[in-house]
């Protein structure tokens, strides 16, 4: 049985520049999805899968992530004096254990498998989870718990697949199968954002990876590749080269980019209406919006 993966990193050193000017002072990933910030539906989705560490590759400028997770000694007396045991609770749950949590500095935006690379010396030589923040996964079962169950049974490394339209998977790294075995497939090859028309296959990368700790090795020796970037995916294709297992894991739940404005808005909607205290106001907001709109054409 493989080792347990009990370490993730949480790459948060990006620009953010589709979230401009929001993103000058704000980081990305605490920005909210209804009354919670995007990482804390990262770190809940880490715990669930048995995550103890949790490594964040920060930048400059992402000083309010770090205070999100210290206590908050004033507001949680106020809260206990006014009887708020409530708010009380879900306050508490966004403080993280002592040693829990590390911070790493990406010092120059060079590309997330640079990132990855740059937490290195806090994994050492046992397997790891990756999670990206910006993609959200609504699913019953958190999808890093899926995968990690997925990945007891199949060592090796595991990446989080999707499949995707043909003139969207430029967007994306894309898989090259060589066995598909339904929720699991055996990978052959990755492409990082391929060309318009040469896609392998219509199973694109999402932001959720099981890597070998031979990935770390691997991304020592990677030039830059598709957009200028130290790219990750391309760390794992050289385990793919150098004869060792990936496999990538179709996912239930539904993935939302909340890296792009489109994809967050759709999260916002949806977890809002996910909320029995906003659900019924919400839906009939947006009846009245869409009959307006209709009548308008
Ligand atoms: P994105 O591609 O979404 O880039 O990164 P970004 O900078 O966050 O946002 P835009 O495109 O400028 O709007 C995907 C993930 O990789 C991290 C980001 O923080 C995000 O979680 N990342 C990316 C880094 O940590 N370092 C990098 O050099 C690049």
């Amino acid at each position: 049985m493989p080792r347990k993966v009990t370490k993730a990193i949480f790459p948060v050193a990006g620009l953010g520049t589709r979230f401009l000017p929001a993103t000058k002072s704000i980081p990305k990933e605490i920005m909210t999805l209804v009354d919670r910030p995007l990482i804390q539906y990262a770190i809940d989705e880490a715990r669930a899968a048995g995550i103890k560490e949790f490594i964040f590759v920060t930048s400059r400028g992402k000083g309010a992530l770090e205070d999100y997770f210290d206590n908050a000694p004033v507001l949680e007396q106020e809260l206990r004096k006014k009887g708020k045991t409530e708010l009380l609770e879900t306050l508490k749950n966004t403080n993280m254990d002592s040693g829990a949590i590390a911070y790493i500095r990406q010092h120059k935006a060079l590309g997330l498998g640079h990132a990855v690379w740059c937490a290195r010396r806090l994994i050492a030589n046992e397997p790891f989870a990756v999670i990206l923040p910006d993609d959200v996964i609504a699913a019953e079962k958190p999808c890093l718990q899926q995968m990690v169950e997925a990945y007891e049974e199949t060592g090796g490394s595991m990446v989080a697949a999707m499949e995707v339209a043909p003139d969207k998977a430029h967007l994306y790294g894309v898989l090259d199968l060589d066995q598909d075995m339904g929720k699991i497939v055996h990978v052959k090859g990755m492409v990082e954002k391929p060309e318009p028309g040469k896609a392998p296959s219509s199973l694109a990368v999402i932001g959720r990876y099981i890597l070998s700790p031979k990935v770390l090795q691997n991304l020592n020796r990677i030039k830059s590749g598709a957009g200028g970037e130290i790219q990750l995916t391309d760390a794992i294709a050289r385990e793919i080269e150098e004869g060792r297992d990936v496999y990538g894991y179709r996912f239930d739940g539904q993935r939302f980019d909340c890296g792009s404005k489109a994809g967050f808005l759709q999260a916002t909607v949806s977890f809002a209406l996910a909320r029995p205290d906003l659900r019924d106001e919400l839906a009939q907001y947006l009846h009245t919006v869409t009959e307006h709109s209709k009548a308008a054409e």
